[in-house]
């Protein structure tokens, strides 16, 4: 008859460290720093991203510099897409941790243990949710970016809880062999006499390198294979890069097709007219009019909430000359209305700084040509430091908030 083994001899002992290696402490605390780096980087960028596009009545964002958006959203998704492999790894590291006997040792275990549910499955979440959303798949029926910045803070929330009871671990709760550890700490320990130990200690040092190495090398390979779409200088070599920013009328990626929004006889009706509203004054101007007026030359990048991001030439009349033509307050906070309805960014939000903003433009050609009709002829708003989503096409109407 087969002796199955007893939970106790398959399961670690809660309160024995982990041999030494590509499984114990060192290795965790190695692989958890990097990964609190992709998190880190990922949670104060997408914090930037949910400000712009849900800004508080208090906080104007500023308009500078012009690549702000695009470096930060980039880096949002370059540093999510890293913690992808990052996360695979440190799982990988701990997963033996997770099945210890006994499985609670005291109250603040449980705790511990507990927090590590809204942790691993959050991650999990939002490195799915997030490169479901690059890719431009939505197999969920809930609004992307309202969880996913929930799960965000439970995420950081119980990221901070792990690091404080892995700290309270280095001070002393975890018995010595653990404790004498570099739990959060730098170098390992040299024991006492080791001269004998260097051999043993080679087997253990040359697995945890191999991890991080494998880690590294797996980290590095996806970033350069995705970066591409908003870093120039990788656009080529990035073989994987979810979009790709050149691709498009032209050579710049569209998200949304004037078919998709509805507009195309709207935006090619000769009547056309911008209505510019600030309170009981309303000018309206034709295309003709803003054909006529004095234009200015910008380069500025259209970067886009999914990462992806280019820069074009972009030519029209500042937004600024119209505004003070019309003598529109300059604390005033605008609106910029397309001829989009239904649509949850048909409107963008312009606080003062970026209505005034010499670069904020109210486009009519892009790269020395008229505005290809997906690009948001006959007029679209193009301005530094925004969202792509905010960067409305098809502009029917600017009015006073
Ligand atoms: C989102 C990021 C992280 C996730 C999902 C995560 C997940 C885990 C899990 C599931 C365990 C095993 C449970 C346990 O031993 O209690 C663990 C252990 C550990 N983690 Fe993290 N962790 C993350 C970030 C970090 C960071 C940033 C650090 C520190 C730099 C860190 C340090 C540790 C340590 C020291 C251990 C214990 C290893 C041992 O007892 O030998 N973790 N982590
Ligand atoms: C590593 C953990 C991550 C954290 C903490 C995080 C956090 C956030 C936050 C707070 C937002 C703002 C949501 C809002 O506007 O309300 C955001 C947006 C976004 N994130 Fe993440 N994220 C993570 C991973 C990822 C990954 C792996 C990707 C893609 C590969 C990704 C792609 C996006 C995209 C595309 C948006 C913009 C959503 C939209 O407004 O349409 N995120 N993220």
């Amino acid at each position: 008859m087969i002796e199955l083994p007893s939970a106790r001899a398959v399961l670690h002992p809660v309160d024995e460290p982990f041999p030494p290696g590509a499984h114990d402490t060192r290795s965790a605390v190695t692989i958890g720093r990097l990964l609190g780096i992709a998190v880190a980087v990922a949670f104060v960028t997408g914090m930037i991203s949910h400000l712009h596009q849900h800004p508080l009545g208090w906080l104007d964002l500023p308009s500078r510099p012009v690549w702000g958006y695009r470096v930060t959203q980039g880096l949002h998704v370059i540093a999510g897409i890293a913690a992808i492999p990052l996360l695979l790894a440190k799982l990988w590291v701990v997963y033996r941790h997770l099945f210890v006997w006994p499985p609670v040792r005291d109250a603040a275990h449980a705790v511990e243990r507990l927090l590590l549910v809204p942790l691993v499955a959050g991650m999990l979440f939002e490195v799915t949710s997030g490169l479901l959303n690059v890719v431009r798949w939505y197999p969920w029926p809930f609004f992307f970016p309202r969880v996913h910045y929930g799960v965000a803070w439970m995420v950081v929330g119980s990221l901070a809880a792990h690091l404080a009871f892995k700290w309270w671990a280095v001070c002393g709760r975890i018995p010595e062999p653990v404790a004498a550890q570099p739990v959060l700490g730098d170098e390992p320990l040299a024991s006492p006499g080791a001269a004998g130990a260097a051999g043993a200690a080679g087997a253990p040092d040359a697995d945890r390198r191999a991890l991080l190495i494998g880690a590294l090398a797996s980290t590095a390979a996806v970033t350069l294979a995705t970066a591409g779409q908003t870093v120039p200088a990788l656009h080529a070599i990035s073989a994987l890069k979810p979009r790709d920013p050149l691709a498009g009328p032209q050579g710049l990626a569209v998200n949304r097709t004037a078919s998709a929004a509805g507009v195309r006889s709207a935006a090619l009706d000769p009547g056309w007219q911008l209505t510019l509203a600030a309170g009981d004054r309303v000018t309206r101007f034709t295309l003709a009019d803003l054909v006529a007026m004095p234009q200015q030359v910008a380069r500025l990048p259209l970067a886009c909430v999914e990462g992806w991001s280019a820069e074009a030439e972009w030519t029209g009349v500042p937004l600024r000359a119209l505004l003070s033509a019309a003598g529109v307050p300059a604390d005033a906070h605008l609106r910029a209305v397309s001829l989009e309805r239904n649509w949850l960014y048909a409107n963008s939000p312009l606080n003062p700084a970026q209505a005034w903003d010499p670069l904020t433009l109210l486009a009519l050609r892009l790269d020395g040509e008229p505005l290809d009709l997906d690009h948001g002829y006959p007029l679209r708003l193009i301005g530094p430091n925004r969202p792509g989503v905010h960067q409305t096409k098809w502009l029917e109407r600017i009015e006073v908030a």
